[in-house]
């Protein structure tokens, strides 16, 4: 851990790092906060609209602010935005100031757990879900390796074992 004692989870949409983050902060007693629940709460919209009226780039620009802002806390455990790994200062902060956990999940458990809902305006497109995952996996995946310090598997083992991996390389 870092001086900061802070837990960062990054990885795709649909790899979990909402639940098992949630989850993890009870266990130990930490606080649990989900960047893209605090860029809703301070935007008074919920992502598909921010996305709407702002497009993409006006979101990314809120979570630049926020991860900044959050990454300076101490003692939490914080889910981030599949999208989040995409700019270099979110990059920096988030390797610099808590250990980087980068849930890794296959292409198919990705799409069964995207599909249940339509709070992801990047899958919202006329495009299908498998090919855009695939290509957000092909473009992201070389960044969440590089700026994890533990990977973790999350596809193929139940919330407790991602947990228990995690908490392990503590
Ligand atoms: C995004 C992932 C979403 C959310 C937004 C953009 C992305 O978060 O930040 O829809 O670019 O992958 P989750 O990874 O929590 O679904």
């Amino acid at each position: 851990m870092t001086s900061q004692n802070n837990i960062f989870l990054i990885g795709l949409m649909g790899t979990g790092k909402t639940t098992v983050g949630r989850q993890l902060a009870r266990k130990l007693k930490m606080e649990f906060i989900d960047s893209d629940k605090v860029i809703e709460e301070r935007t008074g919209a919920d992502i598909p609209l921010i996305f709407e009226k702002e497009g993409e780039a006006g979101f990314r620009k809120r979570e630049v602010s926020i991860i900044d802002e959050l990454t300076q806390k101490k003692n939490i455990i914080l889910a981030t935005g599949g999208g989040a790994i995409l700019n270099a200062e979110n990059r920096s902060h988030l390797v610099s100031r808590g250990t980087v956990f980068y849930l890794k999940s296959n292409l198919k458990t990705l799409l069964a757990r995207t599909s249940k809902n339509k709070n992801r305006p990047l899958l919202n497109t006329d495009e299908p879900a498998e090919d855009i995952l695939k290509r957000l996996l092909a473009e992201r995946g070389p960044l969440y390796e590089a700026a994890a310090d533990h990977t973790i598997e999350s596809a193929n083992n139940s919330i407790h074992s991602v947990i228990h991996a995690i908490i392990k390389s503590l």
